[in-house]
């Protein structure tokens, strides 16, 4: 079981870049799973803030293999972009990325019919990230894909052509203004960048690696509340992921999956629509978002923000079988005199015991705990941390059954706490 999984539990943006980073020195391999360029992984190390979108958190170490798996949906306009402002030549890293020949590719058309589908949603709008990810993953399950492996096929432009034509009869159907060549131009100098790269069948190599004893980290992206299939449909984007995407994303068995490394933030938030129990709508709302610096990183929307909410975060530890939690932001709740933590929910009168299929009204159930006044940017030790936040954790591990074995005291690769 040389693979572990990590992966967040909220609705994305719980900080999975930074700890993926953090934890790669423990691994051979980082590979991404599902999700395209809507994810925005920050992660900081030498003052420095760099954000991936496609590109696996293990990138800035040199001695890793980073691989962006066959459930990734790629944009070569994207990927060019990131690649260019990563630091490292392309040459050097050809040699530390790989790519799945069979991840689908988002065409110029799927980013513009996902905005002419938000514009035609009037007020039931997702709040996508716009980056064509609905329409690509559409595309796939439909078997219309282009794939990343046909790029290297001489008659590609007459494919591409074939798809455009699609796309734009699709497009006929809303009223909406584009300009494809905008993106076009962009996009075709992607396609000549990732034919510099290794484009695979990369589910060979990982079994192979993984089998001879090389451990790898498949990285996810998003949240489990965004999961298409148990997230809070049609809110939600369009791949699965909690733990079983890592299996079909990178085409691993699910007996070779040892570690769940779940990721929570110490409080919520969600960008875009849906439900959001536990949303705070006031000063207190304003304060996280303005103390986590809560503005989307791939978007720069603002996050909505709220208490954390433990019964969704065990539905989330039931799906994904998280076997560690990892919290990260906890110095964002220092300096709150009380902390509300919602341990279930209620709905017309009446204890809600599971989280609804639908957007049923629910009201969140708090209990209030006390909150700690200090600083703790600076603690590396669990056992020195403020007394109140350990309770904190330990109310946390109680409702869930799972323990907590990192805190994140800050965005710096340093400001990492394990326990032992
Ligand atoms: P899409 O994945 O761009 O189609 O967006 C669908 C929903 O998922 C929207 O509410 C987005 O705001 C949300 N979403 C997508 N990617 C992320 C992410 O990486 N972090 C947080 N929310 C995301």
């Amino acid at each position: 079981m040389n693979i572990d999984i990590l992966l967040g539990l909220q609705w994305g943006d719980e900080g999975k870049g930074k700890i993926v980073d953090a934890i790669s020195p423990d691994y051979d391999i980082v590979a991404r799973f599902q999700g395209g360029p809507n994810a925005g992984h920050s992660l900081e190390f030498n003052n420095v803030k760099h954000i991936l979108h496609l590109i696996p958190s293990g990138i800035f170490h040199p001695e890793k293999l980073n691989i962006i798996g066959n459930g990734v949906v790629i944009d070569p306009a994207v990927f060019k972009k990131e690649i260019e402002n990563l630091g490292p030549s392309v040459e050097e890293l050809t040699k530390r990325l790989i790519i799945s020949a069979r991840a689908n590719l988002i065409l110029p058309g799927h980013r513009i019919l996902d905005a002419a589908y938000e514009n035609s949603k009037g007020c039931l709008k997702i709040g996508s990230t716009l980056k064509g990810i609905g329409p690509a993953y559409t595309d796939k399950v439909a078997r219309n894909g282009l794939r990343a492996g046909e790029i290297l096929r001489k008659d590609f432009r007459e494919l591409y052509n074939k798809h455009l034509e699609a796309h734009l009869s699709m497009l006929r159907q809303y009223d909406f203004k584009f300009d494809i060549k905008e993106y076009e131009a962009g996009w075709f100098e992607g396609i000549e960048l990732l034919k510099k790269f290794r484009i695979l069948n990369t589910e060979y190599l990982i079994n192979e690696l993984t089998v001879k004893g090389m451990k790898l980290l498949a990285e996810g992206a998003q949240g489990t509340m965004l999961d298409i299939d148990f997230g809070s449909y049609p809110f939600v984007t369009s791949s699965n992921t909690i733990s079983a995407g890592a299996c079909t994303g990178l085409g691993v068995s699910p007996k070779s999956i040892g570690e769940v490394f779940g990721i929570f933030k110490a409080y919520c938030t969600r960008v875009g629509s849906g439900p959001f129990p536990t949303e705070l709508n006031d000063e207190t709302g304003n304060s996280l978002r303005e103390l986590g610096h809560e503005f989307g990183s791939t978007t720069g929307r603002p996050r909505r923000c709220g208490w954390l909410d433990l019964h969704a975060l065990k539905y989330a530890i039931m799906l994904n079988g998280v076997t560690r939690l990892f919290m990260t932001k906890g110095d964002v709740l220092s300096g709150f005199s009380t902390i509300k933590v919602c341990t279930g929910y209620r709905s017309e009168g009446k204890e809600c015991l599971e989280i609804p299929f639908t957007d049923q009204a629910v009201e969140p159930v708090y209990t209030e705990l006390p909150g700690w006044e200090e600083n703790i940017s600076e603690i590396r030790e669990f056992d020195k941390l403020p007394k109140n936040l350990r309770s904190y954790i330990a109310f946390v591990e109680k409702q869930t059954g799972v323990p907590v074995t990192m805190v994140s005291v800050g965005p710096d690769r340093e400001e990492t706490i394990f326990r032992k």
